[in-house]
């Protein structure tokens, strides 16, 4: 498992935009699954603002590793939040961005995902193969939409499910952890001191830490980029 602290966000995403830009350089094309929430916004805007040409956005196919069950212009929605901060700002043509369709009822929004990541994605080891899945922390320890209160999703079969916020009940599509593990890397953006607890027991693997979603990440292939807040420092 690697590490990386950053003393701001800002300075995290030149390092991610860095990063993309070499990936784009060196590949015909790439399958990033972006994570949602809050922490992505600053990422996406510092990545418009500063690297709209040092990256060849027309080489990176944009998946998704989780969506809230609302429509695609809805304040809950990942895909406006990614829409807002990156697409629009962006040469990314639409035939690449391959989003999850929050607005379906949740086993039909789950169905047509399944199809998409079959179909439109390499395979390895039989399964749909990300070059990059990014995935940020909730300070419960969940990741994507695999919350503890349903940590078997972590392991189904499938390869995305339906997971249900602990507190909202709001429906999820989420990709489980088999495809997140399939993939040839997965990074974690995470920021905020609220954070600081999870990362801490995860990353020292302390006390019962298996219990967390995000601990289920193939160490050997994630790369934690994290603010010194995250840190508690
Ligand atoms: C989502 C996410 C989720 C997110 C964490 C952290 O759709 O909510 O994909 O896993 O990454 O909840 O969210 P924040 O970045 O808002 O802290």
């Amino acid at each position: 498992m690697e590490t990386k602290i950053f003393y701001s966000k800002q300075q995290l995403a030149r390092f991610f935009g860095d990063y993309l830009s070499t990936l784009t350089q060196e590949n015909e094309q790439i399958n990033i699954a972006l994570s949602g929430g809050s922490t992505p916004e600053t990422i996406f805007d510092v990545l418009s603002q500063e690297y709209s040409n040092a990256v060849d956005w027309e080489r990176i196919r944009f998946f998704w590793g989780d969506e809230r069950c609302v429509p695609p212009d809805d304040g809950e929605s990942n895909y406006k939040m990614t829409h807002q901060h990156l697409f629009s700002l962006l040469p990314v043509p639409e035939k690449n961005i391959f989003r999850i369709k929050g607005e379906l009822p949740p086993e039909d929004a789950l169905r047509d995902y399944r199809e998409i990541i079959d179909k439109e994605l390499p395979k390895k080891e039989g399964l749909p193969f990300f070059d990059i899945v990014l995935l940020g922390m909730g300070d419960d320890g969940h990741t994507a939409s695999i919350f503890p209160h349903e940590i078997d999703l972590w392991d189904s079969s499938e390869l995305c499910e339906i997971g249900t916020h602990p507190t909202s009940g709001q429906k999820r599509v989420t990709l489980t952890g088999r495809v997140i593990n399939n993939s040839r890397e997965v990074i974690f953006l995470v920021t905020g001191k609220n954070k600081a607890e999870k990362v801490d027991e995860i990353l020292n693997e302390k006390n019962d830490y298996m219990k967390y979603p995000a601990a289920r990440v193939n160490r050997d292939k994630s790369l934690w980029l994290l603010d010194q807040e995250a840190v508690g420092s």
